[in-house]
């Protein structure tokens, strides 16, 4: 049974925080936004974050803070990857009630001790894109997959204009990347006509055998056979 814990309008939207046994869970307007007791892909988007850049010092947008999943993957791996280098993270979330959430309910022991290099920050991840960006990698996780469902202003996203923004924000040899439920060969198709390649990974799903997650990375230049091994994707 979940616990209501804490409810916040945002932008429109209707936040609502939840608790069972220690996990969290953020419904907007009511639908499920983010369940913590399935973060499977969550938790490999930042570890893929973590792995596939090549600058040594990179800098990394992640859209969307939500419970933190991807967050505390991307550290973990980033540590054990470049440990002493300082990280350059900006995570860019929309709704504040979310934001203080993380830091009194869903993780305080992560925002307490998050290394200098990270900033939280209540914004739309839209502001962080423009052609004078450089980001090595960006991580977009603000609507489980490439259709506007937290809020209809996402939509600018996933067209073939708003992916060609966002390759625009990366440097050379730079990754776009996200999850979706399903396989989706129009977004597949839009990225290719936006200048992208594109690569996928399947996300089994923990006691659901016959179910997977997909993961899309979506790169400036193409990922090399020895690059497509290390971080372990499909093709
Ligand atoms: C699915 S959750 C993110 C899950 C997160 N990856 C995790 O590990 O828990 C989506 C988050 O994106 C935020 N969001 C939605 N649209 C956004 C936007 N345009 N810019 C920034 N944040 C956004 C929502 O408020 C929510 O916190």
């Amino acid at each position: 049974m979940w616990t209501h814990i804490a409810s916040a309008s945002s932008e429109g939207n209707q936040l609502d925080l939840y608790e069972r046994n220690g996990v969290y869970m953020i419904r907007a307007d009511g639908w499920e936004l983010m369940n913590g007791a399935y973060h499977a892909s969550e938790d490999q988007l930042g570890r893929l974050a973590g792995l596939l850049p090549s600058a040594s010092h990179p800098a990394i947008l992640v859209g969307g803070l939500g419970l933190g999943y991807t967050l505390a993957s991307l550290l973990q791996t980033l540590h054990k990857r470049l440990w002493p280098a300082r990280p350059r993270i900006t995570v860019a979330e929309r709704s504040g009630a979310v934001l203080r959430w993380f830091g009194s309910y869903i993780n305080p022991r992560l925002a307490a001790t998050l290394p200098s290099g990270v900033r939280l920050i209540e914004r739309d991840v839209v502001a962080y894109l423009g052609v004078d960006r450089r980001w090595d990698v960006i991580v977009l996780d603000v609507d489980n997959g490439p259709e506007a469902l937290s809020t209809p202003g996402n939509a600018v996203l996933y067209g073939e204009h708003g992916l060609a923004r966002c390759r625009d924000s990366l440097a050379p040899s730079g990754h776009l990347l996200l999850w979706t439920g399903c396989e989706d060969l129009n977004f597949v198709e839009r990225a290719r006509a936006a200048g992208f390649s594109v690569t996928r990974q399947s996300i089994p799903l923990p006691n659901r055998s016959d179910q997977a997650h997909v993961l899309y990375v979506l790169s400036r230049e193409p990922l090399s056979s020895a690059d497509r091994d290390r971080v372990s994707l499909d093709g």
